[in-house]
């Protein structure tokens, strides 16, 4: 079949802006993106710069944007994509620099990754033979297990897009790797650096991230359990935390969420200044018929949503690893 590509070109050395170069190749119609990118680069244009390796969906270095999406180029057929004659749109891998066309810059995916400190840390001396982790333990893990470190949860993500100091999907999700991890000792200090600024608590939960891997690893979920091991273990110091147990608290006292009280609690009930910070869109919402009530209305069958919330509290609190493994 024929392949049409449009792929983004940019070399930084030569001072041009970037551009869009289009090739049309013939390919078999079992072929993949990669496929028809080395065909280009092989016989076409040997200035195009691309990184791959196994071809298989192993490596993790052909993560790249096509057709607006990050996708491993190896694991995705043009015939998935285009009928004969359709354009394929192939660009850079987004939320990090690029290096020259298809390459992007992986170092700073990399200091994130090493930032979250990607090793066990035990306590005490070393175990005199080696130490044997029960199955039901690791299960937990399995889907973190599976990341192969391409980066396309990195690229999409929309967080990121606005911070860059966000510390990312793919590192948050390596970070519930070792707190998740019965061998490691330092959940308690992990946590508590993973609840800083810009960390677990600066993702939008806009799942992304869970749609783009190509591996399942679903670091979204990955975030949550790691938020509920921050909030069981106390680290409550923090927006994020105090904006989730507002949601318990108001949900619970009236049965659907109360807005107007909800910036209250996540700035803390004493914090009055960050409270203020809110005031400039108070006009907006009466313009928009978006103000909230100033007394909450309670829904009619509230006793019912209290009931559910006893039940839930009642049950005894596992040990953390525990308690976020089930992802509550
Ligand atoms: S869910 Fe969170 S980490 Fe994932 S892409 Fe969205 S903002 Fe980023
Ligand atoms: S979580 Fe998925 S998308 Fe992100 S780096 Fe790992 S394998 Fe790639
Ligand atoms: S070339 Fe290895 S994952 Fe695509």
């Amino acid at each position: 079949m024929q392949v049409k590509l449009k792929v983004k070109r940019f070399d930084p050395e030569s001072g041009e802006e970037p551009y869009y170069q289009q090739y049309s190749v013939e390919m078999p119609e079992t072929a993949t993106v990669l496929d028809a990118l080395i065909e280009v680069r092989e016989y076409h244009d040997g200035s195009l710069s691309l990184r791959c390796s196994c071809r298989s969906a192993i490596c993790g270095s052909c993560a790249m944007r096509i057709n607006g999406r990050a996708r491993l180029a190896c694991k995705t057929s043009v015939r998935s994509l285009a009928e004969e004659g359709e354009e394929i749109l192939v660009e850079p891998a987004g939320n990090m620099p690029t290096i020259k066309d298809l390459v992007a810059d992986m170092a700073p995916f990399w200091d994130k990754v090493r930032a979250v400190k990607p090793w066990l840390q035990p306590s005490g001396p070393p175990p005199e033979r080696e130490y044997v982790v029960p199955n039901e333990a690791m299960q937990a893990l399995g889907e973190v297990m599976n990341c192969i470190m391409c980066g396309a949860c990195v690229s999409d993500c929309t967080s990121l897009e606005v911070d860059k100091t966000f510390l990312g999907p793919a590192a948050l999700a390596k970070a519930w790797r070792f707190v998740g991890d019965p061998r490691d000792a330092q959940d308690l200090s992990r946590l508590r650096e993973y609840s800083e600024p810009s960390g677990i608590w600066d993702c939008t939960r806009c799942n992304i991230c869970v749609q783009v891997c190509p591996k399942d690893v679903k670091p979204m979920d990955q975030i949550l359990k790691l938020r509920a091991a921050a909030v069981h273990e106390g680290i409550r110091n923090n927006n994020g935390s105090r904006h989730t147990l507002a949601f318990v608290e108001l949900v619970n006292a009236n049965g659907r969420l109360d807005e107007f009280r909800l910036p209250i609690f996540t700035e803390g009930k004493f914090n009055i200044i960050g409270q203020l910070s809110y005031l400039p869109s108070a006009p907006r919402m009466i313009r928009s018929g978006k103000m909230p009530p100033v007394f909450p209305h309670k829904i009619s069958g509230v006793k019912h949503v209290k009931r559910i919330f006893k039940q839930f509290g009642e049950r005894e609190p596992g040990p953390a690893k525990l308690v976020s493994a089930g992802g509550h």
